[in-house]
């Protein structure tokens, strides 16, 4: 087990089995290329959306940015989460692309709520001519907290933004991961609970660099196409992204391959738990877990048995705190870790002995 991002992981042996093969002859370029017919296909089939469009891109952050650039026009309001990815670590992409104002949205534990939706719907687009416009809704699953909307919860937070007339957009970064943690199917989760738009994250849970943009209303396709080119996205040798989505949707290894990182990732939790270390909510393979600097070193270094009492850090920034920021270190866990167990094994402790509460996310 590695206690650091899951994007320090490597990539699941098909998918690097898929990409060597892809590497055989030759083959059409800029997503002409026959395993992007198959890919389209396998979407359509999982997401059961015969319509659905995909377009297949190297970064999260490219398909979150295209996708809202896409949706929302540049006078527009994009709705999101106050900790979204697209707000807070995706240096002003989804702005750049779209022109779009970004409004910040609180709720705890990274999600948004029918009430803080419903407020910032309401004081949003009320200047006529003179203020930014209500554009688009668009939110994570999993929440860059960690916890998981629910397909109901979706549900509600989109109706708030269709009654406006407003489209909707799912940061799927860790999609498959929500899946596991709800049980939910591909569509329950999306076109069904009123998502028009998905960054289908394949990055995280084993690719080595893809992600797609899945529209489920095909009328944006052409112009998302025309997006991607302009804004330097479409690969010319594509089969190599192809290849990679295709094998992580083909006989439900994205599920597999989330399956086991959302079960270690709550393993981690049950042990941290029993360790008394504070872990707030964490629904699925991502934990920000707190404990004082220094708690490891001292334990390891006295055996101190697990229970050992644990006392609370102090607020971020408060004197004599020692934290030196207001977000600590997230930990997600990967669905792919090397087979070598002595490699391994100094993983589990090499970690120990970095502060245990960082102001920074780990990536
Ligand atoms: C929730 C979420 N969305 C989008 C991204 C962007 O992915 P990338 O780093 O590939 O641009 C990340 C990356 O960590 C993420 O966690």
């Amino acid at each position: 087990m590695r206690f650091a991002s899951d994007n320090t992981s490597g990539a699941a042996p098909e998918v690097m089995a898929a990409i060597l093969k892809a590497n055989e002859g030759y083959e059409r370029s800029y997503g002409a290329d026959a395993a992007m017919a198959r890919v389209t296909d396998l979407v359509r089939e999982i997401f059961e959306a015969p319509q659905a469009v995909v377009h297949l891109v190297a970064t999260g952050t490219a398909a979150n940015a295209l996708a809202i650039a896409t949706h929302c026009p540049p006078w527009g309001a994009v709705f999101c989460h106050q900790h979204a990815h697209i707000a807070e670590d995706e240096c002003n992409a989804p702005e750049f692309y779209s022109g779009a104002k970004l409004v910040l949205v609180p709720g705890a534990h990274g999600k948004i709520t029918p009430e803080t939706l419903g407020q910032a719907l309401s004081t949003t687009g009320e200047s006529g001519v003179h203020g930014v416009q209500r554009g688009m809704l668009s939110l994570t699953n999993v929440t860059e907290a960690g916890t998981v909307y629910t397909p109901a919860e979706i549900v509600a937070l989109t109706a708030l933004a269709k009654a406006k007339g407003l489209p909707c957009h799912l940061d799927g970064a860790r999609f498959a991961n929500s899946l596991v943690t709800t049980g939910a199917t591909p569509a329950q989760m999306t076109w069904k609970a009123g998502i028009d738009v998905l960054s289908l994250g394949g990055t995280k849970n084993g690719c080595l660099g893809v992600e797609g943009v899945v529209l489920f209303n095909p009328e944006k396709a052409w112009e998302l196409e025309l997006r991607r080119k302009r804004g330097g996205h479409l690969f010319s040798k594509h089969r190599f992204l192809s290849a990679q989505m295709e094998a992580y949707l083909t006989d439900g290894l994205w599920l597999r391959l989330a399956a086991q990182a959302n079960a270690m990732g709550q393993r981690l939790v049950q042990g941290l738990r029993d360790r008394q270390a504070h872990v707030p909510p964490a629904d699925a393979n991502m934990l920000f877990p707190e404990w004082p600097i220094g708690h490891h070193d001292r334990r390891l270094k006295l055996r101190v048995p697990p229970t050992t009492a644990f006392r609370p850090p102090k607020a971020a920034n408060a004197p004599g705190s020692s934290r030196r920021g207001p977000r600590p270190r997230s930990m997600s866990t990967a669905s792919w870790t090397p087979s070598d167990p002595i490699a391994s094994q100094r993983r589990i402790f090499a970690p120990l002995a970095v502060p245990g509460v960082c102001n920074r996310k780990t990536r």
